[in-house]
Protein backbone atom coordinates (compact mmCIF):
# COMPACT_ATOMS: atom_id res chain seq x y z
CA UNK A 1 0.00 0.00 0.00
CA UNK A 2 1.02 3.34 -0.86
CA UNK A 3 1.23 6.06 1.95
CA UNK A 4 2.41 9.97 2.38
CA UNK A 5 5.18 9.28 5.10
CA UNK A 6 7.68 12.12 6.53
CA UNK A 7 11.06 12.26 4.47
CA UNK A 8 12.48 9.94 7.06
CA UNK A 9 10.60 7.77 8.37
CA UNK A 10 10.79 8.34 12.37
CA UNK A 11 11.38 4.83 13.39
CA UNK A 12 14.77 5.43 11.57
CA UNK A 13 17.35 7.76 13.30
CA UNK A 14 17.37 10.72 11.53
CA UNK A 15 20.53 12.10 12.77
CA UNK A 16 22.45 10.26 10.18
CA UNK A 17 23.47 12.98 7.47
CA UNK A 18 23.45 10.79 5.20
CA UNK A 19 19.66 9.56 5.94
CA UNK A 20 18.91 13.39 6.11
CA UNK A 21 20.14 13.57 2.77
CA UNK A 22 17.86 10.31 1.64
CA UNK A 23 14.89 12.47 3.09
CA UNK A 24 15.57 15.66 1.22
CA UNK A 25 16.58 15.06 -2.09
CA UNK A 26 14.09 15.12 -4.11
CA UNK A 27 12.86 15.32 -7.77
CA UNK A 28 12.55 19.50 -8.08
CA UNK A 29 10.53 20.82 -11.02
CA UNK A 30 10.73 25.16 -10.39
CA UNK A 31 14.48 26.03 -10.64
CA UNK A 32 15.82 29.67 -9.58
CA UNK A 33 17.48 32.12 -11.52
CA UNK A 34 20.61 31.48 -9.46
CA UNK A 35 23.38 30.26 -11.42
CA UNK A 36 25.38 26.96 -10.57
CA UNK A 37 28.99 27.23 -10.64
CA UNK A 38 30.79 25.00 -12.75
CA UNK A 39 32.84 23.63 -10.31
CA UNK A 40 29.64 22.28 -8.36
CA UNK A 41 28.36 21.01 -11.72
CA UNK A 42 31.21 19.10 -11.58
CA UNK A 43 31.00 17.14 -7.97
CA UNK A 44 28.22 15.76 -9.04
CA UNK A 45 29.36 14.36 -11.89
CA UNK A 46 32.19 13.09 -9.85
CA UNK A 47 29.19 11.20 -7.86
CA UNK A 48 28.11 10.01 -10.93
CA UNK A 49 31.98 8.61 -11.68
CA UNK A 50 32.38 6.98 -8.85
CA UNK A 51 29.59 5.08 -8.23
CA UNK A 52 29.53 1.43 -8.34
CA UNK A 53 29.31 -0.84 -11.73
CA UNK A 54 28.95 -4.90 -12.28
CA UNK A 55 32.41 -5.68 -12.89
CA UNK A 56 33.46 -2.36 -12.47
CA UNK A 57 32.85 -2.12 -16.12
CA UNK A 58 31.75 1.50 -15.73
CA UNK A 59 29.21 1.33 -18.86
CA UNK A 60 28.63 5.25 -18.95
CA UNK A 61 29.67 8.46 -20.30
CA UNK A 62 28.54 11.62 -19.25
CA UNK A 63 27.84 15.31 -21.23
CA UNK A 64 27.43 18.28 -19.14
CA UNK A 65 24.88 20.82 -21.01
CA UNK A 66 25.88 24.16 -18.82
CA UNK A 67 26.10 26.51 -21.02
CA UNK A 68 22.79 29.11 -21.27
CA UNK A 69 22.50 28.73 -25.29
CA UNK A 70 23.27 25.08 -24.79
CA UNK A 71 20.41 24.46 -22.33
CA UNK A 72 18.33 26.67 -24.30
CA UNK A 73 18.44 24.02 -26.73
CA UNK A 74 18.66 20.99 -25.10
CA UNK A 75 15.57 21.86 -23.23
CA UNK A 76 12.75 21.31 -25.51
CA UNK A 77 13.94 17.37 -26.22
CA UNK A 78 13.20 16.54 -22.98
CA UNK A 79 9.61 18.43 -23.34
CA UNK A 80 9.24 16.80 -26.61
CA UNK A 81 6.11 14.65 -24.87
CA UNK A 82 4.02 17.50 -23.66
CA UNK A 83 6.07 17.26 -20.37
CA UNK A 84 8.90 18.41 -17.93
CA UNK A 85 8.15 22.08 -18.86
CA UNK A 86 10.57 22.97 -15.93
CA UNK A 87 13.28 22.20 -17.68
CA UNK A 88 13.65 25.46 -19.68
CA UNK A 89 14.38 27.06 -16.01
CA UNK A 90 17.13 23.93 -15.17
CA UNK A 91 20.50 26.06 -15.16
CA UNK A 92 22.31 22.82 -16.77
CA UNK A 93 21.41 19.42 -17.67
CA UNK A 94 23.21 16.36 -17.33
CA UNK A 95 23.17 13.43 -19.58
CA UNK A 96 24.48 10.30 -18.99
CA UNK A 97 24.60 7.71 -21.85
CA UNK A 98 25.34 4.17 -22.01
CA UNK A 99 28.13 2.66 -23.16
CA UNK A 100 29.39 -1.09 -23.90
CA UNK A 101 30.14 -2.65 -20.76
CA UNK A 102 32.91 -5.08 -20.51
CA UNK A 103 31.98 -7.92 -18.15
CA UNK A 104 34.52 -10.49 -16.74
CA UNK A 105 34.47 -13.81 -18.88
CA UNK A 106 32.94 -15.35 -16.07
CA UNK A 107 29.88 -12.97 -16.24
CA UNK A 108 30.04 -12.43 -20.03
CA UNK A 109 29.85 -16.06 -20.65
CA UNK A 110 26.19 -16.39 -18.66
CA UNK A 111 24.92 -12.93 -18.86
CA UNK A 112 24.03 -11.01 -21.52
CA UNK A 113 26.85 -8.27 -22.07
CA UNK A 114 24.55 -5.02 -21.14
CA UNK A 115 22.30 -6.91 -18.09
CA UNK A 116 23.83 -5.00 -15.37
CA UNK A 117 23.95 -1.61 -17.36
CA UNK A 118 20.78 -0.20 -16.80
CA UNK A 119 21.16 -0.84 -12.98
CA UNK A 120 24.56 0.61 -13.30
CA UNK A 121 23.62 4.04 -14.78
CA UNK A 122 20.54 4.38 -12.36
CA UNK A 123 23.32 4.08 -9.19
CA UNK A 124 25.22 6.96 -11.60
CA UNK A 125 22.07 8.95 -12.02
CA UNK A 126 21.26 8.49 -7.81
CA UNK A 127 24.96 9.63 -6.81
CA UNK A 128 24.64 12.59 -9.34
CA UNK A 129 20.55 13.73 -7.22
CA UNK A 130 22.80 12.76 -4.07
CA UNK A 131 25.71 14.78 -5.01
CA UNK A 132 23.36 17.71 -5.71
CA UNK A 133 21.37 17.69 -3.26
CA UNK A 134 24.00 17.66 -0.70
CA UNK A 135 25.44 21.14 -2.31
CA UNK A 136 21.65 22.47 -2.35
CA UNK A 137 20.98 22.10 -6.03
CA UNK A 138 17.33 20.73 -7.32
CA UNK A 139 17.86 17.63 -9.47
CA UNK A 140 15.21 15.92 -11.20
CA UNK A 141 15.94 12.56 -13.24
CA UNK A 142 14.59 12.85 -16.82
CA UNK A 143 13.52 9.16 -18.67
CA UNK A 144 11.28 10.38 -21.25
CA UNK A 145 12.90 12.32 -24.13
CA UNK A 146 12.89 12.77 -27.57
CA UNK A 147 16.33 10.77 -28.17
CA UNK A 148 16.77 10.87 -32.23
CA UNK A 149 15.99 15.12 -31.40
CA UNK A 150 18.71 15.14 -28.79
CA UNK A 151 21.11 12.92 -31.00
CA UNK A 152 20.91 14.99 -33.76
CA UNK A 153 21.25 18.09 -31.38
CA UNK A 154 24.39 17.06 -29.82
CA UNK A 155 25.61 15.56 -33.69
CA UNK A 156 25.98 11.96 -31.91
CA UNK A 157 25.89 8.48 -34.00
CA UNK A 158 22.56 6.53 -33.86
CA UNK A 159 23.94 4.25 -31.34
CA UNK A 160 24.85 7.00 -28.50
CA UNK A 161 22.43 5.96 -26.21
CA UNK A 162 21.34 8.57 -23.60
CA UNK A 163 19.90 7.06 -20.98
CA UNK A 164 18.46 10.23 -18.41
CA UNK A 165 18.79 13.75 -18.82
CA UNK A 166 19.51 15.35 -15.06
CA UNK A 167 17.80 18.40 -14.44
CA UNK A 168 19.67 20.99 -12.38
CA UNK A 169 19.43 24.03 -10.63
CA UNK A 170 18.72 25.90 -7.81
CA UNK A 171 15.51 25.30 -6.43
CA UNK A 172 12.92 27.88 -5.94
CA UNK A 173 11.53 26.15 -3.26
CA UNK A 174 14.01 24.22 -0.79
CA UNK A 175 10.41 22.98 1.44
CA UNK A 176 10.87 19.36 1.96
CA UNK A 177 7.69 17.54 0.28
CA UNK A 178 6.30 14.41 2.49
CA UNK A 179 7.30 11.58 0.37
CA UNK A 180 4.96 9.07 -1.25
CA UNK A 181 6.01 5.63 -0.79
CA UNK A 182 5.15 2.11 -0.35
CA UNK A 183 5.16 0.69 3.31
CA UNK A 184 7.99 -0.94 4.91
CA UNK A 185 5.83 -4.01 5.75
CA UNK A 186 4.77 -4.35 2.24
CA UNK A 187 8.58 -3.97 0.84
CA UNK A 188 10.34 -5.64 3.02
CA UNK A 189 11.12 -9.10 4.27
CA UNK A 190 13.17 -10.02 7.18
CA UNK A 191 14.41 -13.87 8.20
C1 LIG B 1 14.21 6.85 -14.45
C2 LIG B 1 13.39 8.02 -13.97
C3 LIG B 1 12.72 8.78 -14.91
C4 LIG B 1 11.97 9.90 -14.49
N1 LIG B 1 11.39 10.70 -15.45
C5 LIG B 1 10.75 11.82 -15.06
C6 LIG B 1 10.23 12.73 -16.01
O1 LIG B 1 10.32 12.52 -17.24
N2 LIG B 1 9.63 13.86 -15.57
C7 LIG B 1 9.51 14.15 -14.23
O2 LIG B 1 8.97 15.20 -13.88
N3 LIG B 1 10.00 13.30 -13.29
C8 LIG B 1 10.63 12.15 -13.66
N4 LIG B 1 11.16 11.32 -12.72
C9 LIG B 1 11.03 11.65 -11.28
C10 LIG B 1 10.02 10.72 -10.56
O3 LIG B 1 8.72 11.09 -10.92
C11 LIG B 1 10.26 10.85 -9.04
O4 LIG B 1 11.57 10.40 -8.73
C12 LIG B 1 9.26 10.04 -8.22
O5 LIG B 1 7.95 10.52 -8.41
C13 LIG B 1 9.58 10.14 -6.71
O6 LIG B 1 9.58 11.48 -6.27
P1 LIG B 1 10.87 12.17 -5.65
O7 LIG B 1 12.01 12.03 -6.63
O8 LIG B 1 10.50 13.61 -5.43
O9 LIG B 1 11.20 11.47 -4.37
C14 LIG B 1 11.90 10.21 -13.12
C15 LIG B 1 12.58 9.44 -12.18
C16 LIG B 1 13.33 8.36 -12.60
C17 LIG B 1 14.10 7.57 -11.57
Amino acid sequence: MQTTVPAVMPAIDQTSPFMELCGQRQSCRSFSDQPVSHETLLRVVEAARLAPSACNSQPWRFILVESPEMVERVAPCGQAMGINGFLKDAKAILLILETPAKLMPMAASVLDGQYFAKGDLGGAALAACFAATEQGLGSCVIGLFDRPKIRGLLDLPPEANIAYFIALGYPKNIAVRAKSRKGLDDLLMTV
